[in-house]
């Protein structure tokens, strides 16, 4: 807990110093690094700041972030228990996508924040982080609910893919599918962590029944997804 405590800090303290993004760098207000416990069991992963969190500091405190909140008050969760993190650590302007250089530019900083906080699973909120440590290009209609193994630096966990909050604010059928998803967390935490792969610093999926395999292919681009909490619809939700 101390150790993870002093790593997130300190990885935290790069990463409030980061200047990779030029744009993001001229743009933000502050990097929001991430929030909660640092030895969860839990960890989401979003896609990038919004207005709301780039003028707190803090991920998903806009209406995703309220409505990511009651879910997980759905499943006896509270916010304090469990570790918040995005794709970007900083807000794009304009409310546009996540471009694929920030993407890469930013991606160590994900890595070492999984390492350091080392939870059991990873929640992967929409397309962008989903795509990002699947190091896969299927879409979250498809994959959302289904647990796999994944390696992302040094940490082997169950990864688990669901939709953006922002995706059922934008579309309330999707917000059924997220609290069933959301409802099989408690047991998938109670599994423990998956055996951890030999080190290597990189990432990559299998399911249950297949022989250990880390890819390594670069970021993709993900597609956009969700409202941001400035209202402003993106598209290519699903
Ligand atoms: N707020 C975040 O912190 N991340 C998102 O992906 C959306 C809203």
């Amino acid at each position: 807990m101390v150790k993870a405590a002093a790593g997130e800090g300190l990885l935290r303290a790069q990463a409030e110093g980061c200047k990779r993004c030029p744009q993001l760098v001229a743009s933000r207000s502050q990097v929001v690094f991430g929030s909660g416990a640092v030895d969860a069991d839990l960890m989401f992963v979003g896609e990038a700041p919004g207005a709301t969190e780039d003028r707190e500091g803090v991920p998903f405190v806009g209406a995703s972030g309220k409505l990511l909140d009651e879910l997980l008050t759905g499943i006896a969760i509270d916010r304090s228990q469990v570790y918040i993190a995005n794709v970007l650590k900083c807000r794009p302007p304009d409310n546009r996508d996540p471009r694929p250089d920030e993407i890469a530019n930013c991606f160590d900083y994900l890595e070492r924040q999984v390492e350091v906080i080392a939870p059991i699973v990873v929640v992967t909120l929409g397309n962008f982080a989903t795509k990002l440590l699947r190091a896969d290009d299927t879409g979250i209609t498809e994959i959302h609910g289904q647990v796999e193994e994944c390696t992302v630096g040094a940490r082997t966990v169950w990864l688990y893919p669901v939709f953006h909050p922002a995706a059922a604010l934008y579309r309330r059928p999707n917000l059924e599918l997220l609290r069933t998803d959301f409802a099989q967390l408690p047991a998938l935490i109670k599994r423990g962590a998956p055996e951890q792969a030999p080190l290597s610093s990189s990432r990559g999926t299998r399911r249950e029944d297949e022989e250990p395999v880390v890819k390594t292919a670069p970021p993709e681009s993900p597609e956009p997804e969700g409202t941001d909490d400035d209202g402003k619809p993106q598209l290519d939700l699903f």
